[in-house]
């Protein structure tokens, strides 16, 4: 049998040395191993210790391929089932995400039609600047997959997420997305559709896939009677994940108290509060889409009363103290192997409606912004119509006002189409 080959690109971080240890992992797990080496990389490791490691020819140079009149970049970017970049430094993730073709690496990684798995290692600033975060997304959405990093003690004395993932971690990651396709050209992007997004297993956009839905409020506990609420009906998000799964998707969603029914052939999962929100979400992962239209309560009681409060004449009223419930949409845009391809929130806004929506696409790292203003005025919030912006890395679209049953239709048509030439959720 052929043994299954990795295209490895080791980029310049202090974290190089450890895809000498990749190296040698894969290769005792049976594989075949081509090195490309960047220049920053070469600073870091020799050409000489991958080849002794992976006992192949290391490649370095865009000018220098042996057969280049044979194309022989386009050659060495498809011989390959997986393309690894480990470490992916800051600098190298920015040029993928450009589609620059600057050098060796960046050439191949345009041109391959092969599936590709990144494994950034970095200073932590470097990792939660908005550039990098905003990099990552755009390689998420076009189906990169990420392993790690991790978090710790960096080689600057700093701590926090950046560390490379260690080597056996990136050896689980490349086997479970071999793993994930079997056969030969394993890692292989689907074809993008000829026309429209009207493919699929069953002939509809969306079969094979699974979307994530977030719908209605949460309620926060104050004691076993009361709680934090707000006026979030629901209907928008239930009306997006009938609409994703009547274009054949898989469907989980996440709803909290509402008075509507359960859509049919909609997975529904209900829940009370943010946290439970969370937890739900995240056992419901992997997923190729995540769309978080919830009103999720940002804050809750500090305690919660175990019996009902009682109104004691004469005394003061209770002081409410409140903490921060945990950010559902930040947290499933996170980097990391189980984000999905294409995270979508939505942003509810009584002023200044654009602005808010693209700050807060790239504060929570989400692909696309759904915003719609939910001023009294609009009778949005309850309400059956919607008027939105979809913000998204190109800009801004305003959408006429449209039932919200509408809205759902062209957001799964638009998200059919995003996700048409991403490979499925592991
Ligand atoms: C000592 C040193 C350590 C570095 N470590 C990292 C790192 O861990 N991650 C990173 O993204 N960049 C790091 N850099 C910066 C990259 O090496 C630099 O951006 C380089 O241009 C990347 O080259 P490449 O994209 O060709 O691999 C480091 C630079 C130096 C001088």
């Amino acid at each position: 049998m052929t043994p299954r080959r990795v295209l490895l690109i080791v980029s310049g971080g202090i974290a190089a040395y450890k895809s000498l240890e990749l190296v040698r992992l894969l290769a005792k797990a049976g594989m075949a191993v081509t090195c490309v080496l960047t220049e920053g990389g070469a600073r870091f490791v020799t050409a000489l210790s991958l080849q002794a490691l992976s006992g192949e020819a290391v490649h370095t140079d865009l000018w220098s391929l042996t057969g280049e009149s044979e194309m022989g970049h386009i050659a060495l970017s498809r011989s390959a089932d997986l393309v690894v970049v480990a470490p992916a430094s800051a600098d190298l993730l920015a040029r993928m995400a450009a589609g620059l073709a600057s050098d060796l690496a960046t050439t191949l990684l345009l041109a391959t039609d092969t599936a590709v798995l990144v494994a950034p290692a970095m200073n932590v600033r470097m990792w939660t600047h908005p550039a990098t975060v905003g990099n990552l997304a755009t390689l998420a959405a076009r189906g990169v997959a990420v392993v790690g990093p991790d978090e710790g003690v960096m080689a600057c004395n700093e701590f926090g997420p950046g560390r490379l993932a260690e080597p056996p971690a990136i050896l689980a990651a490349i086997l479970a997305r071999l793993d994930a396709r079997p056969g030969d050209g394993a890692g292989r992007l689907a074809a993008a559709p000829a026309h429209g997004p009207d493919h699929g297993p069953d002939g509809r956009a969306l079969a094979g896939r699974h979307a994530l839905v977030t719908a209605g409020p949460t309620h926060e506990a104050i004691d076993p009677v009361r709680y934090l609420a707000n006026r979030s009906s629901g209907r928008q998000g239930t009306a997006i994940a009938e609409a994703l799964a009547a274009l054949g998707a898989r469907v989980t969603l996440v709803s909290g108290p509402t008075a509507l029914p359960d859509p049919p052939g909609v997975d529904v999962r209900r829940v009370e509060s943010a946290r439970q929100m969370l937890a739900a979400c995240e056992a419901a992962l992997p997923a190729d889409v995540v769309v978080c239209a919830a009103a999720v309560g940002d804050w809750r009681a500090a305690e919660v009363a175990a019996h009902k409060m009682k109104k004691t004449p004469d005394a003061a009223p209770p002081t409410l103290v409140l903490v921060a419930n945990p950010d559902i949409l930040a947290t499933l845009a996170r980097p990391g192997a189980s984000r999905p391809p294409l995270v979508v929130g939505f942003a509810a806004e009584t002023q200044d409606l654009e602005r808010h929506a693209v700050a807060k696409r790239l504060r929570k790292g989400c692909d696309w912004i759904v915003a719609n203003d939910v001023g009294a005025h609009t009778g949005t919030m309850g309400g059956d119509s919607n008027t939105v912006l979809l913000v998204t890395a190109h800009g801004t679209e305003a959408w006429d006002r449209m039932p919200k049953h509408e809205v759902a239709r062209r957001l799964a048509l638009r998200i059919a189409d995003a996700l048409a030439e991403a490979p499925p959720a592991g």
